[in-house]
């Protein structure tokens, strides 16, 4: 066997090129970088263009969400952005959790633990009642373009994760699958959701929506919510509305909250 765990090597532009099309993806055309400051910087700067996306080995400013930074090893992750032109029909407020719909459904059948979406747009592992985070999503709006950065732990080692209840992918595939296949799952599985999305009526359509809150791990629980101004709301989560906030109730009030970082109250 392979030393899937420590062996790190750089994105294979070759091997990408044929999974892509192995899965008929309706987005083929990628930049790879070895080394860039962020996916979504550098995908800002350039000639705009729906389903184009940005690669890297290695982000030197990673963001996240919040004004937060995004950091990991070299090769140890998956970093990239996709460039979308949202009609206007729908709600930009949906793109992050419609992309962590897309990255569920890419890895469900790849992985032996059961994995969830944490609302907004985080996937987790979920292990003894508990959640470990494995992939974060930063959306950002430039004109008429959305540019959807997401990161993928891969292949870190524990010391080399951010915080407490985080994971890799490493600790959860049901096999050897690389990195190329895991992006071109993901792409091809993202390309074909966004297409029906963008061009309905309206989006989010119902079936999202439904898909959504139904792995969305966050629905029924007591949770505790830090909101970016330091409130902090405690509450049980009861469902995700169709602007994409989650409705919380405290037991004096309901609470839709935007936008918050979400942690289970023991
Ligand atoms: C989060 O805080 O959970 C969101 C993290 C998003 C990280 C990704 S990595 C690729 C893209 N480029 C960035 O600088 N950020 C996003």
């Amino acid at each position: 066997m392979t030393d899937f765990y420590e062996n790190r090597a750089g994105l294979d532009t070759q091997v990408l090129a044929q999974e892509l099309k192995k899965r008929s993806s309706l987005w083929q055309e990628y930049v790879l970088l070895d080394e860039v400051d962020s996916t979504n910087e550098f995908i800002k700067k350039m000639e705009k263009k729906e389903g184009l996306f940005v690669l890297a080995n290695f982000q030197t400013h990673g963001k996240g969400r919040q004004n937060r930074s995004w950091v990991a090893p070299k090769n140890s992750s998956i970093f990239m952005s996709i460039c979308l032109k949202p009609t206007k029909n729908g709600r930009l407020s949906w793109i992050p959790l419609l992309t962590s719909l897309a990255l569920f459904r890419s890895l469900e059948s790849l992985t032996t633990d059961k994995i969830k979406i944490k609302w907004p747009n985080d996937l987790v592992q979920i292990k003894n009642n508990e959640q470990f985070k494995f992939s974060g999503i930063l959306v950002e709006m430039i004109d008429e373009y959305a540019v959807v950065g997401v990161g993928i732990n891969y292949n870190q080692k524990n010391d080399e994760l951010p915080i407490k209840n985080a994971t890799s992918l490493k600790t959860i595939l049901s096999g050897e699958i690389t990195k190329e296949e895991i992006i071109a799952s993901f792409i091809s599985e993202f390309a074909a959701l966004w297409q029906e999305e963008n061009l309905a009526a309206v989006w989010p359509t119902n079936t999202s929506i439904r898909d959504y809150k139904k792995n969305c791990v966050t629905i029924g629980q007591e949770i505790k919510a830090q909101l970016f101004d330091k409130d902090i709301i405690q509450g049980k989560a009861v469902d995700v509305l169709e602007t994409g906030e989650l409705k919380v109730e405290t037991g004096s009030k309901t609470v839709n909250l935007s936008s918050a970082d979400i942690t289970l109250s023991h």
